[in-house]
């Protein structure tokens, strides 16, 4: 259970907790800005962290990169965490979040959110572009395609389906590929897919 979420202190970022590509991860996005947040459970352990982008002269909110520790993971911390991060953006102002995701438990976790994914970059990662939870204003008209949307995604952009995301998932998309993964077993990531439902 969440019960604190805070800014994170420099210090914090090489908390002995993490494993050290997290650490690192978190300082290449601090030194690009990102505000790191921390969620503890209720007796003080650190049970995870996110990274989100909040720049100025903009209405997106960017979301960078999260991380549970595995002994909390699958519990719905990640989901939880990421929720208080999009209710503190509308308290400033943001109406939309966009992301990069790179990698399955990644796609996983935006799955459970709800956001719309709009196909891949060069790169290979799946864009993302969606209003905030509960957040009107955020909403475009129907049939249209953000900006940066248009501007990366290969091929032409359009809300994917569950189908879409098998594909992705189960093709010859490395990145994404469940077996990589071994807390990710094949059943339980195609009951994920077929369960995904855009906000
Ligand atoms: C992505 C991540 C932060 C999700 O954190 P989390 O606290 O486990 O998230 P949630 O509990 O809200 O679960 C999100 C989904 O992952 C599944 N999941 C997460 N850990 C799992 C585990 N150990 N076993 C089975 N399923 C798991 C959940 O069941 C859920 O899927 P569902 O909605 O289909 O049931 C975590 O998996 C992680 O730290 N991954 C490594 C770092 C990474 O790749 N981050 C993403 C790049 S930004």
């Amino acid at each position: 259970m969440i019960i604190e979420f805070s800014p994170m202190s420099h210090k914090k970022v090489h908390d002995k907790d993490f494993p050290s590509w997290v650490a690192t991860e978190l300082s290449v996005l601090r030194f690009y800005q990102c505000e790191i947040m921390r969620a503890l459970d209720y007796d003080g352990t650190l049970v995870g962290v996110t990274a989100a982008r909040f720049p100025k002269r903009s209405k997106y909110l960017n979301f960078m990169f999260a991380y549970t520790k595995e002994q909390f993971a699958g519990r719905g911390h990640g989901a939880e965490l990421q929720r208080i991060v999009y209710t503190l953006a509308r308290t400033r102002g943001y109406d939309r979040v966009r992301s990069l995701i790179n990698s399955w438990s990644g796609l996983r976790l935006q799955m459970r959110l709800g956001h719309t994914f709009w196909g891949q970059n060069v790169r290979g990662e799946v864009v993302v572009s969606n209003p905030l939870p509960l957040c009107p204003s955020g909403v475009l008209p129907e049939g249209e395609v953000p900006l940066h949307v248009r501007k990366v995604v290969v091929g032409t952009p359009r809300p994917l389906d569950a189908t879409d995301i098998h594909s992705i998932v189960f093709g010859d998309d490395d990145k994404f590929r469940v077996d990589r993964h071994s807390v990710f077993d094949r059943e339980s990531a195609i009951r994920s897919i077929e369960r995904y439902v855009r906000l």
